[in-house]
């Protein structure tokens, strides 16, 4: 196995001479036929890319992404990068620019290019247009001292067990004592035709008793009329209250469907429309000794789960009409609060208070309450049970509000035994995720912001007053608003490396906004977001994503040196966003100096879409005009269609700064024969 990137001694030490490189993923250097590293000749750092090695380690690196890079688990985004990928890239502008870098990254999201970087020493200038993105970075890249933390968490723990027992304390059919640890609901509507009402279990296997690789058969099923008992997972059996016959494998919502007793079918939203939907608890997972059983809610659970007594305050704001909103307007959800069952509201406003009383660092709060607000994206009204499984889905799993008529809500704090998502788990990953950070930088980095883009520029990351004396100046610069502007002085990075929203493929504005409300921060600004959305018209405008995108990488090279190079991956399968990016490229007074592919391992990410997925990505470096030569460097042809598909979009994207007219119509002939861009057949 490669050794990931060895923490540099001298890092540590507090000099930074050199950062660290990761050697394996570099080819040995490659200097001119002279024998001398050309002056005069520009030159891609890409050509230093072993792309083989890369994408093994990027393979390894998605399937657990967690242990590969813990701090990414402080607070969610969705379609992250990888650090194999940008870490290699780092690597390879570092090793023809030795000594510490300013690497700046204007669509920050996720941060995993920032701490790419902090990690290998340099410097960072990050930005993003997302309020949740820019503080979750800040405050991933700001994490206390695991000490710090720790203590903070013991104290937060002590504070909650009395709120958390009242709120889901029970005890298991054995006699252990323990907690409800997931409350199952079902809706319940009435017939648009003949006013019956129904509970809309979507499945008549609803969950098995024990996780699916146990073997074990037992489960819990339902009957179309909404009686739910325990039976066999492969077995026929009749429903012990009104005798229908059921089959385990029945779905009983196919396609959002219902259908009624009386014949009658609805859609789904219909009902939510004419009779709106209510939420019935039918199921408990009890969490206790080591064990966890799903069984019938008790009275006393019944009672716990509706929490009558409890008064959540907290207006977390209108859902606006969006593309991936819609579903949740269709539904009936109104507001972000809706989402959530009056329990776990009132359970996370009651964690958000003990967070600042349980420790005097403001660090520390602010961790904790990252974690509080990080529960959130499981909404009790909203999270999907894996029946197989048997664990729940963040609301927003698969880049979409995934609505479901059985959704589960979570013991907000958590329990040791079952749990995902839980305050209490992140509460560990996030102390996981300081020591790593604390284990690669020796030390705490100094952070500053996020500060709003509108803000008075500021001096250079690096840099030495005219006495020679180092300035002091922050290790990492985060920024809140559109990079159209941004703030460091012209000619101050060396590395513009980043990427950008592949046009319409996630909404990260809608995604977050129940998690942005928690947080207490503004919504984001729909102005400058550069994703296309067709629900809300942004730039669906022909040619608006394309001026968008090139206003920012004017801005983005602005900040470069003269012989900086601008660095970004891209996918996208359709040729007219490829026309879109290159045509904004030019525009923003860039020439190509090369290109590179490597797997991206993203399948699972667009699978949804039921199109064919991109799973290679194109690296692109850009370097600003000028008139010095540049020896461009060119990928090998990737296997497969969609190797072929990237071939003629290279052609033209190394054309970058020199394409004529009319080439738009060329390029969308080829890329309009090629196989990969056919719609898929089905069956
Ligand atoms: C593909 S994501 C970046 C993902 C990131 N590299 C990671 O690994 O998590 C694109 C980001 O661009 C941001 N964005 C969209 N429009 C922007 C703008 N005008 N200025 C700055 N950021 C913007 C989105 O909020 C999103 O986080
Ligand atoms: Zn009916
Ligand atoms: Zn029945």
């Amino acid at each position: 196995m490669t050794s990931g990137v060895t923490p540099d001694a001298s890092v540590a030490a507090g000099h930074r001479t050199r950062a660290a490189l990761n050697v394996d993923l570099l080819k040995v250097p490659d200097f001119g036929t002279s024998g001398e590293p050309e002056r005069n000749i520009l030159r891609s750092p890409l050509r230093h890319l072993d792309a083989e090695a890369i994408s093994a380690r990027v393979r390894r690196e998605v399937r657990n992404r967690e242990v590969h890079l813990p701090p990414v688990s402080t607070y969610r985004w969705w379609a992250r990068r990888t650090e194999s990928v940008n870490g290699a890239i780092i690597d390879a502008v570092n090793s023809d620019h030795p000594g510490r870098l300013v690497v700046s990254d204007p669509f920050a999201g996720g941060g995993v290019i920032p701490l790419a970087a902090v990690m290998r020493g340099h410097s960072v200038y990050a930005q993003d247009l997302n309020p949740w993105a820019a503080a979750g970075l800040a405050a991933m890249l700001d994490l206390p001292d695991p000490e710090s933390l720790r203590a903070g968490v013991a104290a937060l723990s002590q504070r909650v067990l009395a709120p958390a027992q009242a709120a889901y304390g029970t005890v298991l059919s054995n006699g252990t004592p323990g907690q409800v640890s997931h409350t199952f609901r079902v809706a319940v509507a009435a017939c648009t035709h003949c006013g019956t009402r129904q509970k809309l279990f979507p499945h008549a296997l609803v969950s098995l008793l024990s996780r699916v690789e146990r073997g074990l058969p037992e489960a819990f099923l339902a009957c179309p009329n909404g009686h739910l008992f325990q039976g066999h997972r492969d077995r026929t059996r009749r429903c012990p209250t009104c005798s229908v016959l059921i089959d385990p494998a029945a779905t009983y919502t196919p396609r959002r469907v219902v259908t009624c007793p009386c014949g009658h079918q609805d859609r789904l939203e219909a009902r939510a429309a004419v009779t709106g939907l209510d939420w019935e608890v039918v199921l408990v997972e009890r969490a206790g000794g080591g064990r966890r059983e799903l069984g019938l809610p008790t009275p006393g659970e019944l009672s716990a789960a509706a929490a009558e007594h409890s008064r959540p305050t907290r207006q977390l704001g209108a859902i606006p009409a969006g593309q991936e909103t819609a579903v949740l307007l269709r539904h009936g959800f109104r507001n972000w609060e809706d989402l959530y069952p009056r329990r776990q509201r009132a359970m996370v406003e009651q964690l958000l208070d003990l967070t600042v009383e349980s420790s005097s660092d403001p660090a520390v709060v602010a961790a904790l309450r990252l974690a509080v607000v990080g529960s959130t994206e499981m909404a009790g009204l909203l999270s999907r049970w894996d029946r197989y499984y048997l664990k729940s889905y963040e609301s927003m799993a698969g880049h979409r509000f995934n609505f479901t008529t059985l959704p589960v809500e979570p013991n907000a704090w958590g329990t040791v035994t079952s749990g995902r998502g839980t305050t209490l788990r992140r509460l560990v990953q996030l102390v996981k995720a300081a020591e790593w950070l604390q284990g690669r930088t020796g030390r705490r980095l100094q952070v500053q912001g996020p500060v709003a883009a509108a803000s008075a520029s500021v001096s250079p990351l690096v840099g030495t007053d005219v006495d020679g004396v180092a300035l002091q100046r922050p290790d990492v610069l985060v920024v809140a608003g559109s990079s159209q502007r941004q703030l460091l002085p012209t000619g101050s990075v060396d590395l513009v490396l980043t990427d950008p929203p592949y046009h319409d493929d996630v909404q990260y504005g809608e995604l977050s906004q129940p998690l942005q409300a928690w947080a207490g921060l503004a919504s984001p600004e729909s102005v400058g977001d550069a994703v296309v959305n067709r629900a809300t018209g942004q730039l669906v405008a022909a040619g608006s994503y394309s001026a968008l995108l090139s206003s920012i990488f004017r801005e983005s090279a602005r900040l470069l040196r003269p012989d900086g190079h601008l660095i970004f991956s891209f996918a996208n399968r359709d040729p007219k966003v490829w026309v879109e990016l290159l045509e904004a490229l030019q525009r923003a007074g860039l020439r190509a100096a090369g290109c590179a592919v490597v797997h991206s391992e993203n399948e699972t990410d667009h699978a949804k879409r039921g199109v064919r997925a991109c799973t290679l990505d194109l690296l692109l470096d850009l370097v600003p005009l000028s008139t010095k030569p540049v020896e461009q460097h060119r990928p090998a042809t990737a296997a497969g269609d969609e190797g072929q598909f990237l071939d003629i979009v290279t052609r033209y994207v190394l054309q970058v700064g020199d394409l004529g007219t009319g080439w738009h119509e060329a390029f969308l002939e080829q890329a309009a024969a090629a196989a990969f861009v056919q719609p898929r057949r089905r069956g």
